[in-house]
């Protein structure tokens, strides 16, 4: 599943420490307003989001609209497990006329189905999004009565105005449960629904959380995955390195980097304090950050991630003549890959820049799913330490409200 293989240099765990910052986890997240560590207990919690993809299984494009939480979660776990074959997903992510004029051809009213979501029911730009998206089907001759057929919603079970749209107009609507918030929203329908859609196997992302469970909560410091990760950041952070890289060797990862950038900088970055993320991925990123990450400023934390079983293998035998080709021969793609990350371990220790070594057996939905709960949960731990709390944005929240006072006074 996955595994603290090493850190650099060796970290000494304080068992008190250990114990402290467990106790203080574990009462954060029994807090009944904090939903995200409870959720994939609840075994029925993918039951309305498979039924929902049941429903819309003869449309070929789900075209996902959000912004933020609503949408950097679905997106990873779409690009980490991909989409069935004849199937397609858009992610309607952003307020940018040119992308929605690309997308738009794409469309049609047999085939697209439209998920829209948004914890809080208000947000402009997936407002926005769908204003578009009704003004286009009006356009194709759909009547309000048969929206149905064509919109899914997904936003708070009590509030605000996309609940009062679905009422309105009985359309589908899924939950985003109350005690979750955006970024924490990924393994509730928000991020189940175009999954289950496209194909993947939910019930084993949720099994896979579930499996992650026993090494964030073990009592043992040695056992406990979580506290030992969150303390090992805490120790880097005390010693100035307040950036955090992540970086894992493998491309299907790459969304989910994104995915943690919004977890970890909207979490922990407030009251002046906060660990500013760094995406990467190997071994693309060698060819690029990684000369910065090595003799830049020895201000990086790094969170090194290998993949230790691919789906495919491919035999890197050739018949070349010249000796680059033939240094290869003998190995795999997944032996060059092994070797990119052992290499950059060791240049990272001759350089003495710390990292943490994480290694997870292969990519595939119960990984995903266990992934999301530990950085989820590496979040929280860390937002502990810092002393902030992980669940708020009020910088976020101040530019929401600022853009609104804007529309108002310009409004024509
Ligand atoms: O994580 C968060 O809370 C935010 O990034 C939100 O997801 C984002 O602002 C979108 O908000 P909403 O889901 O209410 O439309």
């Amino acid at each position: 599943m996955m595994k603290l293989s090493e850190t650099f240099p060796a970290f000494e765990l304080h068992p008190e420490a250990h114990t402290r910052l467990l106790d203080k986890f574990q009462q954060v997240v029994a807090r009944p307003e904090i939903g995200f560590f409870r959720h994939t207990l609840d075994k029925g919690a993918a039951t309305a989001a498979k039924t929902t993809a049941r429903r819309f299984a003869h449309k070929k494009l789900l075209v996902h609209v959000g912004i933020g939480g609503s949408a950097l979660g679905p997106e990873m776990l779409i690009s980490a497990l991909g989409v069935t074959k004849g199937k397609r997903i858009q992610f309607l992510n952003n307020i940018d006329p040119d992308m929605l004029s690309r997308q738009m051809p794409e469309w049609s009213v047999e085939d697209t189905v439209f998920y829209v979501v948004s914890k809080s029911g208000t947000t402009a730009e997936t407002w926005a999004a769908l204003a578009i998206i009704v003004g286009w089907l009006e356009k194709q001759g759909v009547a309000t009565a048969n929206w149905t057929e064509h919109i899914v919603l997904c936003t708070d079970p009590h509030k605000g105005d996309l609940r009062l749209m679905a009422r309105e107009h009985h359309l589908s609507c899924l939950d985003v449960p109350t005690a979750i918030g955006g970024r924490y929203s990924v393994l509730s329908d928000v991020g189940l629904f175009p999954a289950a859609w496209a194909g993947i196997n939910v019930d084993q992302l949720m099994q896979g959380a579930e499996q992650m469970r026993p090494s964030l909560i073990a009592t043992e410091a040695k056992a406990n995955l979580l506290t030992r990760t969150a303390l090992w950041i805490e120790q880097q952070h005390q010693q100035g390195r307040n950036l955090t890289v992540l970086m894992p060797y493998s491309s299907l990862l790459k969304d989910f980097t994104a995915w943690w950038v919004q977890l970890w900088a909207e979490s922990l970055g407030k009251d002046g304090k906060g660990l500013t993320p760094i995406m990467a991925y190997g071994a693309t990123d060698q060819h690029s950050q990684m000369q910065l990450f090595m003799q830049g400023p020895a201000d990086k934390a790094m969170l090194m991630m290998n993949v230790e079983k691919h789906h495919q293998e491919y035999p890197l035998k050739n018949t070349l003549l010249l000796g680059s080709a033939k240094a290869l021969a003998p190995f795999s793609l997944t032996q060059l890959m092994e070797a990119e990350f052992s290499g950059t371990l060791k240049a990272l220790q001759e350089a003495k820049r710390p990292y943490a070594h994480l290694q997870i057996d292969e990519v595939n939905a119960a990984t995903i799913g266990g992934l999301v709960l530990f950085f989820e949960s590496l979040t929280v731990a860390v937002g502990c330490l810092l002393g902030v709390d992980p669940f708020n944005q009020p910088g976020v929240e101040a530019g929401k409200k600022y853009a609104q006072e804007w529309l108002s006074l310009h409004r024509p």
